[in-house]
């Protein structure tokens, strides 16, 4: 049977993303990349501006050395956001991961605010220095990560295409107060995600459970029922 490549069967409806507007695009990947961590992002202007903004197009990449990647968008008017063109003029910053009670801040941050208006003091956060790099971190941060840039990839052109900055981690910061045992407790970080539309959600004890990994060689597939 020739299966048509884009099938009509009533349970799905299948959409190539060309035939949406870039909102409309925009707002599906959205929901389909969920939930997300949000990287709030600490750089300086060359001139020594500080900014901060959210980034939730985050990931890690790899451990070897220590690598992660934000995307901040080209704006809808073709320009850079101030977060990539201060990480292309300096090569330096921090990624400050966002907990649950850090969520208003963040928020108010990501609002376009007049040249020379620090993000820091309108939305409340607390800068301490950092240990290999210029920009400040964010105390009320539980975790951080000091960056250097690696590279810099874009994809597509215009408004909404992507711009990958991919960093490598010179230097952690973690909170005493969300250690159990030496480790990394998630529930303690309480971190905020971010999913489509306006939603966020939050880790907490009720929402996290343990699977361990399966051996690394599995013999004989598992029993059904
Ligand atoms: C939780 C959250 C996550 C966001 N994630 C992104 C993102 O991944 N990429 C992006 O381009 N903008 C993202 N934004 C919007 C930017 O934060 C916003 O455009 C901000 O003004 C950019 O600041 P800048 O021009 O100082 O870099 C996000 C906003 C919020 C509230």
């Amino acid at each position: 049977m020739k299966v048509p490549a884009f099938s009509d069967d009533c349970s799905f409806i299948t959409i190539d993303p060309a035939d949406l507007s870039l909102g409309d695009a925009h707002r599906l990947l959205l929901h389909c990349v969920a939930p997300r961590p949000i990287a709030f992002v600490s750089t300086l202007s060359a001139s020594g501006q500080p900014n901060l903004a959210p980034f939730s197009y985050f990931m890690a990449g790899g451990a070897n050395p220590c690598s992660v990647v934000i995307s901040p968008l080209t704006t809808r008017d073709g320009c850079p956001k101030d977060t990539l063109r201060n990480i292309r003029e300096t090569g330096e910053y921090v990624i400050n991961v966002v907990s649950y009670a850090m969520r208003d801040g963040v928020n108010l941050a990501s609002a376009e605010f007049p040249y020379g208006v620090s993000e820091w003091e309108m939305a409340g956060f607390t800068p301490a220095a950092s240990a290999k790099v210029k920009p400040g971190r964010v105390v009320e941060a539980p975790l951080a990560m000091e960056c250097k840039l690696h590279q810099i990839v874009p994809h597509g052109t215009g408004p909404l295409s992507a711009n990958y900055v991919i960093g490598e981690v010179v230097c952690f910061h973690v909170a005493r107060r969300v250690l159990r045992d030496d480790e990394v407790d998630a529930s303690l970080v309480n971190y905020l995600s971010r999913l489509g539309g306006d939603w966020y959600e939050q880790t907490t004890s009720n929402s996290l459970f343990e699977m361990p990994r399966p051996p690394k060689v599995v013999k004989h597939p598992p029993s059904k029922g």
